[in-house]
């Protein structure tokens, strides 16, 4: 994905070529807070609505690329330098929440995803664990393919790559990564099929 082609969104420190109207409607239709110092690049042919997106800190950068189709979804980077990228034409379903926290890590979505209701990505476990002192659970950044498809209500944790193709099943949770083509299910997920791949399209 090249970002410089995506027309950047004057929400913060950006070049107001994202057109006026588009910053508009992605502020009326949604509840968008971003501190400054940060970067939004948001194309103009994407579908966000009811959204809740929240950068805190410095550094940071959210890209949702073209074509994406986001709604009723919560979207927070928290740290320093963060990134979160949506890719072209992914579809994120409602009350999924997208969290990119804690310094320099990525959340990093592929083209043609399809996120079902309800699914959480979060690169951080949000309190600090320690043993002898020591903090045992650091943040780690998390990559998901293209055309990767989360079912309903599943969950991916922390350091979890998802290779492209492959489908989270319903209500599963995901700690290790899963490789491309092949169904994860369960919790933790295990993988339960291998060399498949899906459609949108239901045949009936
Ligand atoms: C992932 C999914 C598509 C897999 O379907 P499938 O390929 O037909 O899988 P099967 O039903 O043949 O199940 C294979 C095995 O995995 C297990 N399994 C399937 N889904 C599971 C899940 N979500 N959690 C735990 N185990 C699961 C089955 O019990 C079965 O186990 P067994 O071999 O010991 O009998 C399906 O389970 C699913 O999640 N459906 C919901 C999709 C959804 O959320 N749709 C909303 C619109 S986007």
């Amino acid at each position: 994905m090249v970002v410089s082609c995506i027309k950047r969104l004057p929400i913060v420190n950006t070049s107001p070529q994202g057109g006026l109207f588009h910053r508009l409607f992605l502020t009326l239709r949604n509840k968008v807070k971003v501190q400054s110092g940060n970067t939004v690049n948001i194309a103009s042919t994407t579908r966000i609505r009811q959204c809740h997106i929240s950068i805190k800190g410095k550094g940071n950068t959210l890209t949702v690329d073209d074509g994406a189709n986001l709604r009723g979804v919560q979207i927070e980077l928290n740290g320093n330098n963060c990134s979160l990228t949506i890719g072209k034409y992914s579809v994120i379903g409602e009350g999924c929440y997208l969290s990119a926290r804690e310094n320099g890590t990525t959340l990093s979505i592929g083209e043609n995803c399809m996120f079902s209701r309800n699914v959480k990505v979060m690169t951080s476990d949000g309190h600090d664990i320690l043993c002898a002192n020591k903090r045992i659970n650091p943040a780690k950044s998390i990559t998901i393919g293209s055309r990767v498809w989360l079912a309903d209500s599943s969950v991916i944790l922390k350091g979890c790559c998802i290779g492209s193709d492959s489908i989270v099943g319903i209500g599963s949770i995901v700690t290790k990564s899963i490789p491309k083509q092949c169904i994860a299910a369960g919790n933790p997920a295990r993988i339960i099929k291998n060399n498949i791949h899906w459609q949108e399209e239901l045949t009936y």
